[in-house]
């Protein structure tokens, strides 16, 4: 049976006042070229969003993961838009087209991916995680929930199919290696490794009893791949639900509260992880505060499943009520971190601080230094 393959690719080429929200133009010309793209048959369906200052390219092919001529349609997507932001001289225009021409996969070129290709079931829901103004490893905390923690997720409980439990694989950001470690087996060994978000971030999850591939996330770290600070990484991750997956419902409930991730203001401050509907996508106080959407769509013969016009059918999950508690919750938080200013834990430790302008402006100061005697 032909598998599908659902790929997320997304970047900051641009955005409008500052690093705020993608400007309309920049979402009708990757409209227009990813519909010719699915008339020419290479994608079967697509959704263009975006979070925060991000643009988003949602698509559904036959191609299988890492396909040259699918990323090399999101690359020339992003150059478009980059074309059009620079005519209208947007903030940060092409910031994350780090490397000059196209080699093959967008992988190490700035953009992020995540990718999962799956035989489907005979329903296939996909949870669409996208934030602004973090790293990848804000998912570290929402996927130990997801997938290891009981009194998140009854279905580890409740569901024959889960009580295996899943499987996680762990990225080594730095020394560009991974382990995979079984959860609950190997619970206390994971949460020791993907609680050090500064480092190690989860890239995929399986359940463990058929390996079947639930959860992906993008890995990028633009600041190992520039050697400076451009920007944050601004993650994405897909996650499978139900029928033996946990539910929808159990994925997006770790958001009834909000959590602190790294990544706020110059990508420099700890702040609350805020899950906004895509009307509140937009970066504001202090740069922020990092800001998460999720989208629930449902796979379907290859496709997104969509209205008789062909626009996809999406849930914009935490465009509801039940997230407000949330949202005051950061909302609170961000007013009490913001008032420690530029003090350690407001601000991130010095290790994260080396990738930042800071080492610049204290290296102005290293020669007026005395020992003392
Ligand atoms: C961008 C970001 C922003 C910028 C800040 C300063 O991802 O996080 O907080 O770092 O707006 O930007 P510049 O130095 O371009 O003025
Ligand atoms: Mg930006
Ligand atoms: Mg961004």
């Amino acid at each position: 049976m032909v598998k599908t393959t659902v790929s997320l690719i997304k970047a900051d080429i641009g955005s409008v006042a500052g690093h705020s929200v993608v400007a309309q133009p920049l979402f009708e010309i990757a409209k227009k070229k990813l519909a010719e793209a699915q008339k020419s048959g290479l994608i079967n369906s697509f959704l263009v969003f975006n979070a925060g200052d991000d643009l988003e390219l949602l698509m559904t092919h036959f191609k299988g993961e890492n396909h040259q001529d699918i990323h090399k349609l999101a690359w020339d997507t992003f150059l478009d838009c980059t074309k059009k932001a620079k005519e209208l001289k947007l903030y940060g225009a092409g910031q994350d087209l780090l490397k000059d021409a196209f080699s093959g996969n967008v992988k190490g070129m700035g953009p992020g991916v995540a990718e999962m290709e799956f035989e489907e079931r005979g329903s296939d829901p996909v949870i669409v995680f996208a934030a602004d103004k973090t790293e990848p490893s804000a998912f570290n905390y929402l996927l130990y929930r997801i997938f290891a923690d009981p009194s998140n997720t009854a279905g580890l409980v409740i569901d024959p199919k889960m009580t295996g439990g899943f499987k996680f694989e762990v990225f080594d950001a730095y020394e560009d290696k991974s382990v995979v470690l079984e959860s609950p087996k190997e619970l206390y060994q994971l949460i020791a490794l993907i609680g050090a978000t500064s480092r190690y971030m989860v890239s995929k999850v399986w359940r463990t009893s058929d390996s079947e591939i639930v959860s992906v996330s993008s890995t990028t770290k633009l600041s190992l791949i520039a050697g400076t600070y451009v920007g944050k990484d601004d993650p994405v991750c897909l996650v499978r639900g139900q029928s033996g997956f946990p539910s929808v419902g159990e994925i997006i409930a770790p958001f009834q509260h909000t959590y602190l991730v790294a990544g706020w203001m110059r990508g420099s401050h700890w702040g609350p992880f805020m899950p906004v509907g895509l009307k509140d996508s937009k970066c504001t106080v202090f740069d922020g505060p990092p800001r998460i959407v999720c989208l629930g769509v449902q796979i379907s013969n290859g496709k997104l499943a969509a209205d008789d016009d062909g626009n996809p059918l999406i849930v914009d999950f935490f465009e509801d009520v039940a997230f407000n508690g949330a949202r005051q919750e950061a909302i609170q938080m961000s007013q009490f971190l913001r008032r420690m200013g530029e003090f350690e834990p407001a601000r991130l430790g010095p290790e994260a601080m080396e990738y930042t302008t800071l080492p610049q402006v204290l290296k102005a100061l290293e020669p007026r230094f005395k020992k003392n005697k």
